[in-house]
C-alpha cells in the first residue's frame, strides 16, 4: 500500500494534539497544526519545541531528528489551512458541541476526499460524523497519553465509516510505530470501556469502607501485577475525567456498574480532582505532583498485640499448600505439612524440595538456605500431629463440605488459643469458622499462586474474628515477608471482586463481536500496561475456575451486570477450559 496521508492537519495542540503532531512529523509527514487564536498557537509551538528538546535530552530523539521534525510542523490559527491536508485529526477538548461545530466547519473547508478523524475518548463518533455530509470519511483515532510512549491506537469505525478509510488510518498508525486495534463506536471503546468499569468498582469498594485506599491499590498491584492501583490511577487520570467517561458509558449501556460511584461526584464537587489539584483519593505534595503525602493514621488504631507464632501447620498437599509451606520454611518457621496420608505428605515435601532446587539453580537461594528450609518441614499423614502448633493454614480442596469437616477435626485436635486460617478464594470464611467451637480464632489468609513468588496475602476477618487473631496474622505476614491487606468476609475479597467482573466484561465484549480476542488483549496490554490481556489470563486461570468465581460474585451481590457471560458458560460446557485442556479462548499446544 502507498504511504498514506503525506500531509496531516492536527486541530487542537494540547496534551494529545501536540503529541500526535510530533509523532506524525517524526514519520516524515508534513503537519499543519491549528490552534484557537494566535496566542494559543504561539504557546502550542513553544510546547512542542520544549517537549522535543526534553526528548533530545533524554536520548529519545537526536538533535538532527528534532530539527527535521520541527521543520515539518507549522502552527497557525486559521482552520482553512486544514484544506491542504489529506487527513485531519481533531484533538480539541472533550465537548460534543465544540467537536460537532468543528467538523461541520471542516466539512465545508476540506475537499470531499479528505478524511476527518476525532480524538474523542468517550463521545459518540457517530454524532460527530452526523455534523458532516461525509460520514463515510469520518472516524475516531484514539491515541493514549503520553503519545510518544504509548503504542496503542484505537481506530474507531461508525456504522457508516468506510472500511478503506479505517484501514488507511490503521496503516498510518503502524507507520508511526503504533499498534492499531479496530473498535466500533461505543463509549470508552475497548481499553477504557474495560478499564473504567473496574476503576468505578474500586471507587465504590473504597466508598463502602470495605478496605482502605492503600490496601485496595496494593491488592491490585501485587495480586494482579498491575502497574498502578485503581485509586492512584483515578487520581492520575483526573476524577472529573473519569466521571465524564463513566457518565457516557452509563448513558449507552444503562449498566449500573457504569453509573459513576457517588464518591466520584463528591470529589469533583469539592474540587478534589486528583494529582492535578493536589488531592483526590490521595493528597499530594502540591498540585501536579505525583508524590502522595502520608496522612495521619486514623488515630493509630488501638489494635491489641498478636499471639505468638513459633510453629505452624499447613493442611493439604497441592500447589497452594506446598507453596505456603515453602513461604513459612524459608522464613525460618518449623512447619508440619499435614496431608491425608503419609505418602501424600512425603510427595508434597518432594515437590517443595524441587521448587527450592530451582531457586538454587537460578541463584536466588543458597544451598545452605535450601537445606535449612527443608529441615524445618516435617511431613505427616495425620492431622492429630497438629495438636501443638500455634497456627494452622488450611489449603485443601475448594469444597465447603470438605473444609468444614477439616475445621471440625482441627477444633478437636489443635490446642486452645491457636489460630486456624483458611486460604479459600471463594468460600465464606465464616462457614469454616462455624464448623468449630472457636469461631473467634478462625480467619482467612488468602495467598496467591505461586505463593512463594506472590507478595500479596488478603487477610479476611469475619464478623466473629477476634482482633488479636487479625493482629497475629498481620504480624506473621510481615515476618514471612508478605504484604497483607485487610478486608471483610465477602465474595471475591478485594482482588477477585475487582478482577473477575473485568474479565467477564471482556468476554461479553467479545461475544458481542465488538472486538477480537487479539485486539482486546492488545488494547489492555498496550493501553493500560497490564502484564497479560484478559483472554490470556482467563486461559491461564482456567475458564471453569473463572466461571465458579463469577457465579459466586453474582450470587453474593445479585448485580445483573455480574452475571457470567453466556459465552464463558458455553466454553466450559464444551470442555474448553484454557491452557490445561489445550483450548480456551485460544488454542494452546498441549504440554
Ligand atoms: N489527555 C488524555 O489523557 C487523553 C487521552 C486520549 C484521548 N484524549 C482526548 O483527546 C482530545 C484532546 O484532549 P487533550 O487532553 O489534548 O485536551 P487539552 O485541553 O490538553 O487540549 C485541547 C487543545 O485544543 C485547543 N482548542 C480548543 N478549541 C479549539 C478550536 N476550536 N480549534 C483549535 N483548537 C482548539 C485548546 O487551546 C487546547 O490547546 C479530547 O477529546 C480527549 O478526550 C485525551
Amino acid at each position: 500500500m502507498e504511504r498514506p496521508f503525506p500531509t496531516v492537519a492536527v486541530v487542537g495542540l494540547g496534551t494529545m494534539g501536540a503529541g500526535v503532531a510530533v509523532a506524525v512529523a517524526r514519520s516524515g509527514r508534513r503537519v499543519i497544526g491549528v490552534e484557537a487564536g494566535p496566542t494559543r498557537a504561539v504557546r502550542a509551538l513553544a510546547r512542542i519545541e520544549a517537549s522535543t528538546a526534553r526528548a533530545v535530552a533524554r536520548g529519545r530523539l537526536t538533535a538532527e531528528e528534532r530539527t527535521a521534525l520541527l521543520a515539518l510542523i507549522e502552527v497557525g490559527d486559521d482552520l482553512a489551512a486544514a484544506a491542504q491536508a489529506d487527513l485531519v485529526i481533531e484533538e480539541v477538548p472533550e465537548d460534543l458541541e465544540l467537536k460537532r461545530g468543528l467538523f461541520a466547519e471542516l466539512d465545508r473547508i476540506c475537499p470531499p476526499e479528505t478524511l476527518l478523524a476525532t480524538g474523542t475518548t468517550a463521545l459518540s463518533v457517530t454524532r460527530i460524523a452526523a455534523a458532516t455530509a461525509r460520514p463515510e470519511r469520518v472516524l475516531g483515532v484514539h491515541f493514549f497519553n503520553p503519545v510518544h510512549s504509548m503504542k496503542l491506537v484505537e481506530v474507531v469505525r461508525t456504522v457508516l465509516t468506510s472500511p478503506q478509510a479505517a484501514e488507511q488510518v490503521a496503516e498510518l498508525a503502524r507507520d508511526l510505530g503504533k499498534e492499531p486495534v479496530a473498535a466500533g463506536d461505543r463509549a470508552g471503546f475497548i481499553a477504557n470501556g474495560l478499564l473504567f468499569a473496574y476503576l468505578n468498582q474500586a471507587a465504590a469498594m473504597f466508598e463502602s469502607r470495605y478496605a482502605t485506599r492503600e490496601d485496595i491499590d496494593a491488592a491490585m498491584r501485587l495480586g494482579c501485577g498491575l502497574p498502578m492501583g485503581p485509586l492512584a490511577l483515578l487520581d492520575l487520570i483526573g476524577v472529573d475525567t473519569a466521571r465524564t467517561v463513566l457518565e457516557a458509558m452509563y448513558e449507552q449501556s444503562k449498566d449500573r456498574l457504569h453509573a459513576p460511584a457517588p464518591i466520584l461526584g463528591q470529589l469533583v464537587a469539592a474540587g478534589l480532582l486528583g494529582r492535578k489539584s493536589g488531592r483526590g483519593f490521595y493528597t499530594y505534595e502540591a498540585p501536579g505532583s505525583s508524590t502522595p503525602v502520608a496522612e495521619e493514621a486514623a488515630a493509630a488504631e488501638a489494635r491489641p498485640a498478636g499471639r505468638e507464632v513459633r510453629s505452624v501447620g499447613v493442611c493439604g498437599s497441592g500447589t497452594m499448600a506446598t507453596g505456603i509451606v515453602e513461604v513459612f520454611a524459608k522464613a525460618g518457621l518449623p512447619v508440619l505439612l499435614a496431608a491425608r496420608s503419609q505418602e501424600k505428605a512425603e510427595r508434597a515435601k518432594a515437590q517443595l524440595a524441587k521448587s527450592l532446587e530451582r531457586s538454587v539453580a537460578k541463584g536466588r537461594l543458597t544451598e545452605q538456605a535450601r537445606d535449612a528450609a527443608l529441615a524445618l518441614v516435617t511431613p505427616t499423614g495425620g492431622y492429630q500431629d497438629l495438636a501443638d502448633v500455634d497456627l494452622v493454614v488450611e489449603a485443601v480442596a475448594e469444597d465447603l463440605a470438605v473444609k468444614r469437616e477439616l475445621f471440625t477435626a482441627l477444633d478437636r485436635i489443635v490446642k486452645p488459643g491457636a489460630v486456624l486460617a483458611t486460604t479459600t478464594s471463594s468460600l465464606p470464611v465464616i462457614s469454616c469458622a462455624t464448623a468449630t467451637s472457636r469461631p473467634q480464632d478462625v480467619i482467612g489468609m488468602h495467598f496467591f499462586n505461586p505463593a512463594p513468588a506472590m507478595k500479596l496475602v488478603e487477610v479476611v476477618s469475619t464478623v466473629l474474628t477476634a482482633e488479636d487473631v487479625t493482629a497475629t496474622v498481620l504480624e506473621l505476614c510481615a515476618k514471612v515477608r508478605k504484604h497483607p491487606v485487610e478486608c471483610g468476609d465477602r465474595a471475591g475479597f478485594i482482588v477477585n471482586a475487582l478482577l473477575f467482573p473485568y474479565l467477564n466484561d471482556a468476554v461479553r465484549m467479545l461475544a458481542e463481536h465488538y472486538a477480537t480476542v487479539d485486539d482486546i488483549d492488545t488494547a489492555m496490554k498496550l493501553g493500560c500496561g497490564y502484564p497479560m490481556g484478559p483472554f490470556e489470563l482467563l486461559d491461564v486461570v482456567g475458564l471453569d475456575v473463572s466461571l465458579t468465581i463469577e457465579k459466586v460474585l453474582h450470587q453474593e451481590f445479585r448485580e445483573p451486570g455480574l452475571a457470567a457471560a453466556p459465552l464463558l458458560e458455553h466454553l466450559v460446557a464444551a470442555g474448553c477450559l484454557g491452557r490445561k485442556t489445550g483450548r480456551g479462548f485460544r488454542d494452546h499446544a498441549r504440554r
